[in-house]
């Protein structure tokens, strides 16, 4: 299990924008991703994000996105994106992303826990909420583990929003974890 001592981690700015497009679009989908034990090239052809969503994310004042580095070598690890519905007390977490090579040694678990502490710490938020892909049941079951449990709310997933969908059938779930103590 990786040890949260041997990584460094930061809110990403505008700098990290090109580098973090790549970063993303390679482990979701294409040759990369495959180094690792998920990812949606079954499902989706294309690019999971743009210079221009990415853009959106690093400089709304509502959200962030944390990069995680390792600290021996400062490689990028992975990131995770988060925004504040300060209405709901909630955080949306989504992009959860792991370099392909470098998954399967709890990078993705911790990850996702300093996002839900930072929101936690941050923004005093009840609730993290994310949604993923029915059809991705390995992440569902992923994310139940950590605690995310599904409301019910399914909508059809929007067509080439995020690429293009090799079937017509996709669906996300919106999954949520209290983090009321
Ligand atoms: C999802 C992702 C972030 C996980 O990162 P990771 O570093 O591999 O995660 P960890 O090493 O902390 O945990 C791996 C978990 O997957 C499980 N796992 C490993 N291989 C698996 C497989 N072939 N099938 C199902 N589960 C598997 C492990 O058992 C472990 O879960 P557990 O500890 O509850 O048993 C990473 O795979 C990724 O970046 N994928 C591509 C981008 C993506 O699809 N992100 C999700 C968006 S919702």
């Amino acid at each position: 299990m990786v040890d949260l001592n041997t990584v460094t981690y930061r809110v990403a700015t505008p700098s990290d924008c090109d580098s973090l497009v790549m970063f993303v679009n390679n482990a979701y989908g294409g040759e990369i991703a495959r180094q690792g034990w998920t990812n949606a090239n079954e499902i989706i052809d294309g690019q999971r994000t743009d210079r221009n969503a990415m853009d959106v994310m690093i400089n709304n004042s509502d959200s962030i996105i944390l990069v995680v580095f390792n600290k021996s070598d400062n490689i990028l690890i992975g990131c995770v994106y988060l925004q504040h519905k300060s209405d709901i007390k909630t955080a949306y977490l989504g992009m959860l992303t792991v370099r392909p090579d470098l998954q399967r040694s709890g990078y993705g678990k911790m990850i996702l826990s300093l996002g839900e502490n930072y929101a936690k710490g941050q923004w005093n938020v009840d609730y993290i909420e994310i949604t993923v892909i029915v059809q991705r049941t390995e992440l569902v079951e992923f994310y139940n583990r950590r605690g995310y449990i599904e409301i019910g709310e399914y909508q059809p997933f929007p067509p080439d929003e995020f690429g293009r969908l090799k079937r017509n059938d996709l669906q996300i779930c919106t999954m949520k974890k209290s983090l009321k103590t």
